[in-house]
């Protein structure tokens, strides 16, 4: 049993690791110019298709969902239709064959290749990744992926019932640092959150609290809150999560910790992967997952031209730390 799954991911870690992309953030794949799939797209699906996860619906005795079960990649045509979901069928049909040639389930497939994904950033986590999901999974019911438009109650309430308090979904955002977006405005496409998007760094989360007073395309989109420089891009949700008294002092935390943002991250991370899934079911293949390289800097700083003065301070009681303004590009290159 272990030695099957081992040999399998092993094999896949090398190829999903050289997996073509055009503007993914960490990605050590190669480049050309007819590639189309970031690799953080895999991170960010490990998300979309483990919080198809419903205990409150399961209570109203509905299905409330399989957690990390596949579904996404079972099921592409309907959950990639999925308002948060829509434009995620590319990936999922761009990695189906890689999950069908190794015979993994695609529940584990969805994991392993987020969790190789990060590695492939610099300062990264190793995440753990267990092996042994179920490859039988039913569709999601809709509307369980948070939108960067819902109300924060919203959002907080949506991860409540997939398990996680406000604080961890605070931990899942370090996600964000090496994210960027297509959809939300495709006008500015690959535009970064944060100005170091290849680094799985604290900048994401001092840029977020930086006041906001652009936008990098064309003006408002829905989703979209003004971002602090020009060609980044701030999601809506990140903007008041930041500020939402509940999870601001989580948020500000991890300015000069980047090591608990990592650690906090790892263990939001093996909660996500495995939800809908017994962990005792489950093998421990973490040691195919490649060792991220080290970030030149884990000093987080503020952008050329800002300063304290421009921090919305959201943390009651804590003051924001002292940062020093790094001179610099003043504009932020899509990815
Ligand atoms: C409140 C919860 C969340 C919301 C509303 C949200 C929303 C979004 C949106 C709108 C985008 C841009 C997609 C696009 O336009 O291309 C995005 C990107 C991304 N998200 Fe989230 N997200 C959330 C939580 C998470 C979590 C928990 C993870 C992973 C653990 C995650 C990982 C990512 C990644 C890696 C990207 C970049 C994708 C890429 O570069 O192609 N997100 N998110
Ligand atoms: C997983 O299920 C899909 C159908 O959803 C099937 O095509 C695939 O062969 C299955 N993989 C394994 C390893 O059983
Ligand atoms: C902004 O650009 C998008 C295409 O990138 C277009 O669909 C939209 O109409 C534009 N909006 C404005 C206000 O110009
Ligand atoms: C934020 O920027 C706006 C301009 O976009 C300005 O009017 C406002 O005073 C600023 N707020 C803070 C707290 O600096």
């Amino acid at each position: 049993m272990f030695s099957k799954f081992f040999v399998s991911f092993l094999a896949l870690a090398a190829v999903v690791s050289a997996v073509p992309s055009k503007r993914a953030s960490c990605s050590k794949g190669r480049s050309a110019s007819n590639e189309k799939v970031g690799s953080m797209e895999l991170s960010a699906l490990t998300f979309h298709d483990a919080i198809g996860f419903s205990p409150a619906l399961a209570r109203q005795g509905k299905f409330g969902g399989g957690g990390a079960d596949g579904s996404i990649m079972a099921f592409a045509q309907i959950e990639t239709n999925f308002k948060a979901s829509i434009g995620m069928d590319e990936i999922v049909e761009e990695q189906r064959p890689f999950a069908l040639k190794h015979k993994v389930s695609f529940g584990d497939f969805i994991q392993f290749a987020g969790a190789v994904a990060v590695s492939n950033c610099a300062g990264g986590p190793r995440l753990q990744f267990l092996a042994g999901r179920s490859n039988h999974s039913q569709v999601s019911p809709p509307d369980l992926v948070p939108l960067p438009e819902d109300p924060v109650d919203k959002i907080f309430a949506r991860m409540g019932d997939a398990g996680f308090s406000p604080n961890e979904l605070v931990d899942l955002l370090a996600s964000h640092s090496v994210a960027a977006q297509d959809k939300v405005d495709p006008g500015v496409h690959g535009s970064p959150f944060d100005s170091t998007p290849s680094v799985f760094d604290a900048q994401f989360y001092v840029e977020t609290l930086l006041n906001g007073t652009l936008f990098p395309g064309n003006g408002s989109h829905v989703g979209e809150a003004k971002s602090p420089i020009p060609g980044e891009f701030r999601l809506a949700s990140d903007d008041l999560i930041a500020r939402d008294p509940r999870t601001a002092c989580e948020w500000q935390s991890f300015v000069t910790n980047q090591k608990l943002m990592v650690q906090r991250f790892t263990r939001a991370m093996a909660k996500m992967s495995t939800l809908g899934n017994n962990v005792h079911e489950l093998v421990d293949c973490s040691e195919v997952i490649p060792v991220p390289s080290k970030a030149a800097s884990n000093v987080a700083h503020f952008p050329d031209g800002k300063t304290i003065k421009d921090i919305e301070q959201s943390c009651k009681g804590t003051p924001f730390p002292v940062l020093k303004t790094q001179a610099g590009p003043t504009s932020v290159p899509v990815v």
